[in-house]
């Protein structure tokens, strides 16, 4: 994978249409600490934004065409922004296609734009190379408009991109903190009101991603089976919980109490999100008292919760997590991002990382034949404006 630069994408730009860019914006991947599949459930999440970026080199245009050249993958695309369909030929062009009519349809004024789109996030592997296109084509025309839109709800329109123009039923946690990360930061992120808080990354530890090379085909299919489970754990617990709205308002307790309602995979799931939710406050304190020990048990005990109660892991992802949580200078390993694939994330003492990447290939090798891609990442900002000599 190479690390695209602002530079070098300045340089395609110009390459490519024959003058500069008016622009480079930047917009991160991102990796999930600690809350999975409580999104959507109006609980908490802790992601943070990671080093690895989409960046855009545009200029605006003054008719109502766009041009996109998507350098990864040496394609292109144009489209009039009054007619915006979904692409059958160009997947990757609906990202764009979906902010640009999202951006129209509330009302914001804008024409269209030359625009080079290059990557070092991988696709597919879970670390929301999606939301970061959505997020950063939106930011673009936001620049070149002077429009008048807040970071929540920039994030807001790319889920509903996602949602209702690609068709991936998720939540909002991806675009949230594309948006919204901030350096050296996660954000716990209320999923309910949209209000968070900046948590600093421990500074004696590294955050590394492991990449199974998995690719996540089960994910969109198990995946809004899953919300549709969690939705009918609230009709059936709502007549002994009165006033519940999401499993966000269940307590343990309540569902030690009450779950006995619920079909017992029903029960699984539910009992996944309301724990979840329970670790990720549990961590940010846990944090707060610099005891990253218990943040990283709290990491194992999620990747355990989703492998056995919400059924998202595979045994390849466990392989990986069961490795990383064997080496000497570990605290905790979990799957991040929506499972059935994709990558770990490990907290890993700052003197311990090249002992981790050494015994997390080797082992992750002999248990499934199989090469994963590790890398160390850097809680990074969300999307921004960059300047060509900024890489
Ligand atoms: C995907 C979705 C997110 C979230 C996670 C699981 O990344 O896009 O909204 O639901 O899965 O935590």
């Amino acid at each position: 994978m190479t690390m695209i630069d602002a530079a070098q994408i300045h340089s395609l730009f110009q390459t490519h249409y024959g003058q500069a860019p008016s622009l480079i914006v930047r917009a991160p991947g991102r990796v999930n600490l600690i809350g999975e599949h409580t999104d959507y459930n109006d609980g908490f999440v802790l992601p943070a934004a990671i080093d690895r970026a989409t960046f855009i080199a545009a200029a605006p245009r003054t008719d109502r065409r766009v041009r996109v050249l998507a350098a990864d993958l040496n394609e292109t695309d144009e489209f009039a922004i009054d007619h915006i369909e979904r692409s059958g030929m160009r997947p990757w062009s609906n990202y764009i296609r979906g902010m640009v009519r999202a951006l129209i349809g509330a009302g914001h004024l804008i024409n269209g734009a030359d625009m080079v789109v290059a990557s070092s996030v991988p696709r597919g592997a879970g670390l929301s190379s999606s939301a970061a296109l959505e997020v950063a084509t939106g930011y673009m025309f936001q620049l070149f408009h002077n429009l008048n839109i807040l970071g929540e709800e920039l994030a807001l329109m790319a889920q509903a991109t996602e949602n209702q123009f690609v068709g991936v039923n998720c939540g909002i946690m991806d675009q949230f903190i594309v948006t919204l990360g901030k350096a050296n930061h996660a954000l716990l992120i209320d999923c309910r009101d949209l209000s968070y808080q900046e948590v600093p990354v421990p500074a004696n530890a590294a955050i590394i991603i492991c990449d199974s090379h998995i690719e996540r085909t089960l994910a969109g299919s198990a995946y809004n089976q899953r919300r549709a489970e969690c939705e009918q754990a609230v009709e059936l617990l709502k007549p002994f919980i009165p006033g519940i709205k999401a499993l966000r308002d269940v307590s343990s307790a309540q569902l030690a109490s009450h779950g006995h309602v619920l079909a017992p995979v029903v029960l699984q799931r539910a009992r996944h999100v309301v724990s979840e939710n329970e670790r990720v406050i549990a961590s940010v304190a846990a944090l707060a008292a610099d005891n990253v020990a218990e943040f990283g048990r709290l990491m194992n005990a999620s990747h355990a919760s989703l492998r056995d109660d919400y059924a998202v892991s595979i045994p390849e992802m466990d392989a990986l997590v069961a490795a990383a949580q064997r080496v000497n200078g570990c605290y905790g390993s979990r799957l991040t991002g929506a499972g059935f694939g994709g990558c770990t994330v490990s907290l890993v003492d700052n003197n311990a990382v090249e002992r981790f990447r050494h015994e997390v290939a080797a082992a992750y090798l002999a248990s499934t034949g199989r090469s994963a891609t590790i890398y160390v990442t850097h809680a990074s900002d969300g999307v921004s404006r960059i300047r060509p000599d900024s890489a």
